[in-house]
């Protein structure tokens, strides 16, 4: 955790071990990753040989779009995660993983956290669609919120975009920080692939403890925006109505990322 001036403390391991994995992953993203997250990547300038600072990275998207990183531990409750989202603060576990789970974590850390998700966040659409699923969030019921997490997941953790030539490409960091799942999302076989329609995605239940089997592609964060903020009433009594795609997974939460 950060201390009296929000500094954290990593060791020369943890920077080390930041290094590998942004070392790894920039050069595995390249044709894989929307433009927007590469455009972000060099807005933000983040540090490559070492951990970044929650501050540091803050200060720049506040001038960019008014966000701001928010050190949590690994788990918060929808409540507190909506209501940080909804002010422009984006909930990020600090610390590393640990050498022997380079590959894989199942929680989220700094790595996923600001390599994964912050680049996007300075595009004014995506920072725009973020900060309205946590106003949404604030004002749902508990049962609503567990479908809102599913547009989270589907979306801002798991999504493509379709991009203006027609390529498919990864926005969502669960992806970005991903190395096999970077790979596999766009070129495997065996998930689907599916145009984004919102109220399939709210029923549509989701592991976070394996590759995904289903993925949906939008057209462009504005466009994504724009069915939130004008259907989102409309969509979830639909879904409601129609019930679960498949019968609902004991996993199917949001683990803080
Ligand atoms: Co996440």
């Amino acid at each position: 955790m950060p201390d009296e001036n929000g500094i954290i403390h990593y060791t020369q391991e943890e920077d080390q071990t930041w290094q590998i994995l942004y070392d790894r992953q920039i050069k595995l993203l390249e044709g894989l990753a929307c433009n927007e997250y590469f455009a972000g990547l060099i807005k933000l300038d983040m540090p490559t040989d070492r951990v970044p600072q929650p501050l540091e990275i803050s200060k720049k998207l506040k001038q960019l779009t008014r966000w701001q990183v928010e050190p949590v531990p690994a788990l918060i409750s929808f409540g507190k995660f909506f209501e940080l989202l909804a002010n422009c603060k984006f909930p990020a576990a600090s610390f590393i993983r640990r050498r022997e789970d380079l590959d894989y974590l199942k929680e989220p850390d700094i790595f996923h956290e600001v390599f994964g998700h912050c680049p996007l966040l300075t595009d004014p659409n995506f920072a725009k669609f973020t900060q309205k699923v946590g106003e949404v969030g604030l004002g749902l019921s508990r049962e609503d919120r567990a479908l809102l997490a599913r547009l989270y997941w589907f979306t801002v953790e798991f999504g493509l975009i379709r991009q203006k030539d027609g390529d498919l490409k990864i926005y969502g960091a669960g992806i970005i920080s991903s190395k096999s799942e970077s790979v596999y999302s766009l070129r495997s076989d065996i998930p689907q692939r599916l145009e984004f329609d919102i109220i399939e995605v709210l029923r549509t239940g989701y592991r976070y403890d394996e590759l995904q089997k289903v993925y949906f592609i939008i057209n462009s964060f504005e466009e994504m925006y724009n069915i939130l903020n004008q259907n989102y009433e409309t969509a979830f009594a639909k879904a409601k109505e129609l019930g679960l795609k498949e019968e609902a997974k004991p996993n199917d939460i949001l683990v803080g990322c």
